[in-house]
């Protein structure tokens, strides 16, 4: 083939090469092994001797050419790859932001934590205890006899016939009274299970218990600390009322209700004095000791604070409820 075809050939086609690719293919093609340009080189020995010489350098000088305009193309290509790639990574701050749908906790939780945050205020411990409770903490030691209904099968979740789901969460008083020393002043939050559903009863929810022990405390220090737990929780407006009751594992006992503007009266808990013999049954000296204890129902307080008639609405999951508190 002719040199000057070749020649001309290589221009053309180097100008036109636009991609990676394409200076690949055109290096195999002009400049490779099997290459136009090499194949040049090896014609020389078909030549007369006398015209090897120029012809070699002639070929050799194309060769040279093409490789420097292919070095050249290859940089303005890498160049443009560069910025072609920066133009890709570019952030436009413009754009609107994707929005992430966050949640949030659950009601009930949003109130645990509010009542935790105003006894731990108040000076009280927060200490928890385990679910699956004994027969002797959750009736015995909280002096309720056998012939109790709150142990009969038909109210309780027995998992064999001494162990159960706990009806509620006083058995922690039991425990903690048992491992500390008092002066003891705790609340205990935590989930609580009864054979119960309708629209004020779910088979599992939530307790706080309160329990504070020293000397000479009355009934007088329970009304306090009660009342200024429904003012923090409920506003300055908020009433307590305490109605007689009777728990055995307190003597006296009261039901307590909360009056708030526009909702009237509410019961949210249980409460008393320690009974003496809840103290025998843990080694307390009930002429040494006194106390008051507290058990509240948490979706009762947040179905005041928020006026939600069906306690049910809660676990229901329900995202449109529960995006609304
Ligand atoms: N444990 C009782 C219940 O679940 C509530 C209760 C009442 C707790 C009186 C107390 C208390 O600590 O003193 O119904």
């Amino acid at each position: 083939m002719n040199i000057d075809v070749v020649e001309r050939e290589a221009f053309e086609r180097l100008s036109k090469v636009s991609s990676a690719e394409e200076l690949e293919q055109f290096r195999v093609e002009f400049l490779g092994k099997k290459g136009k340009i090499t194949s040049l080189m090896k014609n020389l020995k078909n030549l007369p001797p006398e015209e090897r010489p120029t012809y070699g350098k002639r070929v050799n000088e194309l060769r040279e050419k093409v490789e420097a305009l292919f070095r050249e193309k290859k940089k303005q290509i890498e160049e443009l790859m560069e910025k072609e790639k920066m133009e890709r990574m570019r952030i436009d701050v413009t754009i609107p932001g994707a929005r992430r749908k966050v949640g949030h906790s659950h009601p009930v939780a949003k109130i645990m934590e509010e009542i935790e945050r105003i006894f731990v205020a108040m000076g009280f411990d927060v200490v928890e205890g385990p679910e699956i409770e004994t027969t002797w903490y959750n009736f015995d030691a909280l002096n309720t006899p056998e012939w109790h209904p709150a142990r009969d099968e038909h109210d309780s979740f027995y998992i064999t016939d001494d162990l159960l789901l706990r009806t509620h969460t006083s058995p922690v008083q039991v425990r903690t009274m048992l491992e500390r020393k008092p002066p003891i002043a705790i609340i205990s939050p935590g989930k609580v299970y009864r054979r119960d559903y309708d629209a004020t009863h779910l088979p599992m929810f939530h307790q706080v218990e309160g329990l504070h022990v020293d000397k000479d405390l009355s009934v007088a220090h329970l009304k306090f600390t009660l009342e200024e737990f429904a003012r923090r929780m409920f506003g300055e407006s908020a009433k307590v009322r305490l109605r007689p009751s009777f728990f055995p594992f307190t003597e006296p006992s009261f039901e307590v209700d909360v009056y708030l503007k526009g909702y009237g009266w509410l019961e949210i808990l249980g409460a008393g004095m320690v009974d003496p013999n809840v103290f025998l049954s843990v080694g307390y000296d009930p002429e040494e000791w006194t106390g008051y204890a507290f058990g509240m129902g948490v979706e009762r307080i947040a179905m005041l604070k928020y006026g939600i008639t069906d306690i049910r609405e809660f676990v229901r999951n329900d995202v449109r409820f529960l995006s609304s508190y």
